[in-house]
């Protein structure tokens, strides 16, 4: 066998003329952290007015999430005795859905079909300026910093987004038979996470696509079926009563949506809320 020209087998470990050239390169990648300037919305509470706030940071590894870019930030100013920036996250695996951040202008940042907290920092180059916003929107009242309270999304839900019917144990798999388009459509609906990133990238601040996955998922569903009429509309109701604007077709939300949900699904609730109204 060929002996490997980088190890010493007298010495059990790697040739120190290589080990010094491996450590050149652990060095050169250690030096090709980012350094970047953070323009972060600092606002103590609802009541009070915020502003942007300049932070640099440095060495930051390309490879780590926005969020643990943030929990780097929040190390220093706590050494300094500076207040931490307070951000909402919870899974940081693109399931709760909280992580709700405006990056450079686009909520969750400027990749698609991912929350923030699967943003990482090699989307962005050394000497980068990051501008961070919490989400805007006037359903959605900033609680501090970053944080913005989406209790809204909850009123929505408790007034419909759910089966009340008895479904007793677990039924079989094939007890009702549902037509697989219809089922992957319920799942597709049913893949959103509820973060407000539609709210957030509509300029009418409209909760269409959120409240439309939510009727869809039920709508196409046997199950469903029973309160459709009902449930579509009390939930556009109170998704009008709590202040979110009206859909007028730009997109935006089904092009910002981590999940990807589609806004057929908001013809599908339109044609429900029609049928409601009228049948
Ligand atoms: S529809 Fe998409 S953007 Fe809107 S709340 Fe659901 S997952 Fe988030
Ligand atoms: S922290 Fe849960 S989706 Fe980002």
């Amino acid at each position: 066998m060929k002996p490997c020209r980088w190890f010493d087998p007298d010495r059990g470990h790697i040739r120190n003329d290589q080990s010094s050239i491996i450590h050149k390169q652990i060095i050169t990648m250690e030096k090709k952290g980012l350094n970047l300037t953070l323009k972060i919305w600092r606002q103590e509470n609802a009541q009070t007015k915020g502003e942007f706030k300049t932070y640099r940071i440095g060495n930051i590894s390309p490879d780590c999430s926005f969020l643990e870019m943030l929990d780097q930030l929040n190390e220093q100013l706590v050494d300094k005795i500076e207040k931490p920036v307070c951000f909402d996250h919870d899974c940081r695996e693109g399931i709760c859905g909280m992580c709700s951040l405006f990056i450079n202008g686009r909520p969750h940042g400027n990749d698609t079909g991912i929350t923030t907290c699967q943003l990482h920092m090699r989307r962005f180059k050394d000497g980068d300026t990051i501008w961070i916003e919490p989400w805007r929107s006037a359903a959605f009242p900033v609680i501090k910093d970053l944080v913005v309270d989406r209790s809204a999304f909850d009123r929505i839900i408790r007034a419909g987004g759910y089966v009340s019917v008895n479904t007793g144990g677990v039924p079989d798999g094939n007890a009702i038979p549902v037509k697989k388009k219809n089922a992957d459509l319920a799942m597709d609906a049913a893949a959103c996470i509820g973060c407000g990133a539609c709210v957030a990238a509509c300029k009418n601040a409209s909760a269409m696509l959120f409240v439309s996955a939510k009727v869809s998922q039920f709508a196409l569903l046997p199950q469903g079926k029973l309160e459709a009429k009902e449930r579509v509309s009390k939930m556009v109701a109170r998704m009008d009563e709590l202040g979110f604007g009206n859909c007028t077709n730009t997109g935006a939300c089904e092009a910002e949506c981590p999940k990807e949900i589609k806004i057929t699904n908001i013809a599908r609730m339109n044609r429900q809320y029609y049928i409601s109204q009228f049948a």
